[in-house]
């Protein structure tokens, strides 16, 4: 039998805390070799749409995911999300499919989940400010996981589209008892914020590196195409930057590939990736002073850790619908 988990049962069944511990564990067992994951494939298509196909195995916990997930962010004329995804669960040891999940929620989850686990690695401790570019579905789940590691008192949200900026703040102030403001402008952000948030579909940088503050962390989720970005050349030269995986960034993060190529960074620019973080073997931020970057292009790992932690709570809780296929 196979359990068809529904977003309204991913619900029931995921809380950001856990999440963000799961994937804390799955990190660190990336960082010990023992994950397996190739780069995903992707395919692009006329219209827009572009296709990523993620397997990933993680041995702890004997499960292998495979995630499909597409991008199209003209999906919000059809009132539809810009991702949309959904992930086969495996048994690792027989190779039987057991669970079909909601990839969507997940996604959201499972992002803004490591966005917690690099702010509680990566920012300073005395952090109480968030500042977010991208008023969209990530956006929301970032915020509730910042929420979870530092105490966030003030939070700014910048988007062009003003009404998703104000229905944003609308939602979360109610959502989380937080004061979440619209900005009027990037640098007002900036200026005002401990903690920023990139998670917008911007294909042009969001703000001058210039204008960052000294202690600034950045988690930086939007862009994962090496010809677009979200960061100018000057954020990632003025910062110490974390990857999710190494060959991964290298090879989809535009944010990454215009400083490369433009001279401004070599590839040793990479201080550590976030599992050498977690498991200390690289050190996080070195001052109080320095400005410190995650970057994050979504690796599988991340839907492989999510999802079999709903499939467990889901199976303990009486939660889903068998069916044979
Ligand atoms: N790293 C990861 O694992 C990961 C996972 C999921 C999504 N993403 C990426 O995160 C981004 C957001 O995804 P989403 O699902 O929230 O999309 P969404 O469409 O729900 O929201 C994106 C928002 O960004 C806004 N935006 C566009 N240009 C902007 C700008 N210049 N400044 C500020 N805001 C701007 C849009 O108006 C929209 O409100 C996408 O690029 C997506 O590919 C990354």
């Amino acid at each position: 039998m196979v359990l068809i988990l529904s977003r309204s049962d991913l619900e029931r069944v995921l809380d950001m805390g856990e999440v963000i511990h799961a994937l804390e564990d799955a990190f660190k067992e990336k960082a010990d070799g023992k994950a397996i994951m190739p780069v995903r494939s992707s395919v692009s298509t006329p219209s827009g749409t572009w296709f990523g196909v993620m397997p990933a195995f993680l041995g702890e916990l004997n499960s292998f995911t495979t995630k499909i997930v597409s991008v199209q962010p003209k999906n919000f004329d059809r009132k539809l999300p810009t991702i949309l995804a959904s992930i086969a669960l495996n048994d690792a040891e027989s190779g039987e499919l057991v669970a079909l999940l909601e990839g969507s929620y997940i996604t959201a989850m499972r992002t803004g989940a490591l966005g917690g686990v690099a702010a509680k690695y990566l920012s300073r401790k005395d952090a109480s400010s968030a500042g977010i570019f991208g008023a969209g579905v990530q956006a929301r789940t970032q915020l509730v996981a910042l929420k979870h590691v530092r105490n966030i008192t003030r939070v700014l949200v910048y988007d062009p589209f003003v009404e998703r900026a104000k229905d944003f703040s609308k939602e979360m102030s109610d959502k989380l008892g937080l004061k979440v403001d619209v900005s009027s402008s990037p640098s007002e952000l900036l200026d005002e914020s401990d903690i920023i948030v990139t998670v917008s579909t911007s294909k042009e940088p969001l703000f001058n590196g210039q204008d960052l503050k000294p202690g600034t962390h950045i988690n930086a989720f939007g862009n994962f195409k090496p010809t677009e970005r979200e960061l100018d050349s000057e954020t990632i030269r003025r910062s110490r930057v974390v990857v999710d995986d190494r060959e991964a960034a290298f090879a989809e993060a535009g944010d990454l590939s215009f400083p490369i190529n433009e001279g401004v960074i070599t590839k040793d620019h990479i201080a550590a990736d976030l599992g050498e973080v977690i498991t200390g073997s690289k050190q996080a931020r070195s001052s109080q002073e320095e400005i410190t970057l995650f970057k994050s292009v979504g690796l599988g790992i991340q839907d492989c850790a999510a999802s079999t932690l709903a499939y467990k709570k889901a199976v303990e809780m009486g939660v889903g619908t068998k069916v044979s296929l």
